[in-house]
Formats: structure tokens, sequence, C-alpha cells
């Protein structure tokens, strides 16, 4: 993809403007985890960039392959993510990781990595930042967007399987998308996770957080349930067909690697934020079983031409794996600012 004549004087201008801040081509700026979340960005402008990806890519306006990867140990990648958005002047990519053991073997989370923006009029570097921030922000937005067009009206309880560093995210801001809620259950495999969950947040969330018993207990009782596990090879399904009625909104961060394949076979609508990327990770051995035809695009539903859920009995699966495209709306974003604020550190190159 090319950057159309009609967006050149755009971006010479946007390049202009960085230089008041950084010498390009003789520094590049270096953001830590800490700078990144340091940059003053709301809830609600991430929502708003995500969305923008989202409707971008399922549009055609930008060029982002699929993200491809490397597996050096069992459950374990690097995924290798570049985008090109031209109309936001942007282009980079992330080089991140999953290594589900980190917290046993090393006491840090499974998600590391970093993403490099670079100047698409000359090639060079601008920035080097951490990725882990911004990917928990964009999933859970991306996360957000889905619900609120495939979750019914008057949703009164979420839950979420999983409060590691994405399920922590994501009900942080949950109030911004479904209102009604009365009661949270969350689960995870690993207690503590869950009681530092409730330590940390129920002070600040004005809705009843309860620890479920089980992955059933959590099942029946939420009508949208959102998980963020562990993305593992082969077949192991934690989540029974009978537990899941119709009218229920599932979203997954990893896959379908916790529900039984029939569950996902007899939803009304299976939703996935690529095409492409879901039928390349089909091919890397990630759906054993494949996947029901797809309804629409996360991206072609938030743009208005699909319907979003039409009956509350539907029972609607959204599989949205994540793309490179989200972190480079999110990213332009966050340098903008960054540089606005003196937010960093810059580097020689
Ligand atoms: N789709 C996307 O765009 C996207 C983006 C980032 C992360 N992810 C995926 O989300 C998942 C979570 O990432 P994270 O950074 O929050 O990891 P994390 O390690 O911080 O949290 C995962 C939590 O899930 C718990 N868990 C593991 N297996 C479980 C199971 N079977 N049932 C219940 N709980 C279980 C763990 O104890 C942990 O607390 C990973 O699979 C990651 O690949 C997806």
């Amino acid at each position: 993809m090319k950057l159309p004549d009609s967006l050149r004087p755009g971006a010479e201008k946007y390049r202009k403007w960085i230089l008041n801040y950084l010498d390009i081509g003789r520094e590049l700026l270096y953001l830590s985890q800490d700078a990144v979340k340091s940059i003053p960005f709301t809830p609600e402008e991430t929502r708003n960039a995500v969305e923008k990806a989202l409707i971008a890519y399922s549009a055609g306006q930008v060029d982002m392959p699929s993200k491809i990867g490397v597996h050096p140990l069992t459950d374990t990648f690097f995924h290798a993510m570049p985008a090109y958005v031209p109309e936001q002047f942007a282009v980079g990519i992330k080089w991140g990781s999953c290594y589900p053991e980190n917290r046993n073997n090393y006491g840090i989370p499974q998600a590391q990595g970093l993403i490099m923006l670079s100047d698409h009029l000359s090639g060079l570097p601008l920035a080097v930042l951490d990725c882990k921030y911004v990917t928990e922000i964009r999933t859970a937005a991306v996360t957000y967007t889905a619900i609120h067009y495939l979750a019914p009206k008057n949703v009164e309880t979420f839950g979420m399987i999983g409060v590691g560093v994405e399920g922590r995210q994501h009900i942080k801001n949950i109030l911004t998308v479904l209102p009604n809620l009365n009661t949270i259950y969350i689960y995870d495999v690993y207690e503590p996770a869950s009681d530092a969950l409730i330590f940390d947040f129920q002070h600040d969330i004005p809705v009843k957080i309860v620890r479920a018993g089980s992955y059933e207990e959590l099942v029946k009782n939420a009508q949208v349930i959102v998980s963020a596990t562990v993305a593992k090879e082969g077949y192991a399904p934690v989540i029974l067909d009978s537990w899941v009625s119709k009218g229920k909104t599932i979203l997954m961060c990893e896959g379908h690697t916790l529900y039984e394949d029939s569950i996902i076979k007899r939803s009304d609508k299976y939703i996935v934020d690529s095409r492409e990327q879901t039928e390349q990770f089909k091919n890397y051995g990630y759906y054993p079983f494949g996947y029901p035809e797809i309804y629409a695009e996360t991206g072609e539903i938030a743009a208005g031409k699909i319907p979003g859920r039409e009956d509350p009995d539907e029972l609607i699966i959204a599989n949205n794996f994540g793309m490179a495209v989200e972190d480079m709306f999110v990213v332009r974003a966050l340098f903008d600012r960054a540089l606005e604020h003196s937010i960093g550190i810059k580097l020689p190159l």
C-alpha cells in the first residue's frame, strides 16, 4: 500500500511537527513501560483509536500482513506484527512474546516485548517503546468495542476468566460499556490473582465482584463472558456445551482454548477481527477442529456495514486475536502526546 498523493502534504506537515521535538535521523524516543503509562491518554481515547483501527482494517485502508510467529518452547510464541496506516502517517512493528510459565519461572507477566515506530517518509526510526501497556489497553478496548455491538441490552452480569494483566485491564473500565452491571464474576486457576483483583478493585468499582467457585458457576451466571488466559496448542476444553445457554456473548482473547468445540460451532454469529489472520492461525494449528463460517469482522460491524446483535437469544462468539493495526493507532497517538509532554528519553541513533 502506498501513501496517496492527496495525503502527502499532511505527511510532510506531520514530519515537520515532529522535528520541533525530535531530531529525526540523529535520535529516537525511548519510552519505558512506566513512561508509556505516564502519558496522559484516557480510556475513551484508547477506545476511539482502536475502533478506528478495526474499521480501517476491515475497509482495506491499512497495510497489515497477518502476524507471523516463532514458537521456541511449548505454548510460547514471538509474534512479529507490522502495520502501515497511511491516513495516520504511522508505520511500525510490534515484537511481542507470550511465555505462560513466566510467572512460575521468573515472577513476571507472560506477555513481553517492544514496539518500534518509524518515519514513513524516510524510513528512519522515531521511537521504541515497551509494548505491555499498549497491548493491555488496546486489547481491552477491542473487547469493549465488540461488547458494545454484540451484547444484549441491559446486561447485569459479566464474567472474566483469567484475571492476570489483561483480565484486570478488562474489568477496570467495564462499566463504560456495560453500565447496568450488578455482578462481576471472576475465575482464575491461580487463586491469588482473584484475591488481588478483589482487594485492588472492589473499593473503586460500585458492582459486586464475586469469585466464582468454578468455570460452571461463572459461565452459567454471566451474560457476557470474556477470557484472557493462555493460548494453548491442541484441544483440552474446560467449558462444557451444556453450561452455555442462548443469548450469551462470549469473547475470547486466546482463541478457542477453553471452549468445547460444539459451543463454537453452534454459535449464531461467529465474529473475528481478521478473516485472513484467523485462517493463518488455523494453519498454525490453533483451531484443530476449524472454525464456523465467519459472520463478520469486528470492524465491519463497528462501521455499520453488517449488523451486530439483532436478537436477544443469539449466541454470539467473538474471537479477536489481536492485530498490529490496533497497536499502531494507539502508538501514533501516544507518541505525539509523549513529545508534547516531554515524556521519554532521547537516545542517539
Ligand atoms: N487477543 C489479543 O489481542 C491478545 C492481546 C494480549 C494478550 N492476549 C492473550 O490473553 C491471554 C492473557 O494474557 P495476560 O497478559 O493477561 O496473561 P497473564 O499471565 O497476566 O494472565 C493470565 C491469567 O489467566 C490465568 N489462567 C491461566 N490458565 C487459566 C485457565 N485455564 N483458566 C482460568 N484462568 C487461567 C492465569 O493464572 C493468569 O492469572 C494470553 O493468552 C495472551 O496471549 C491476547
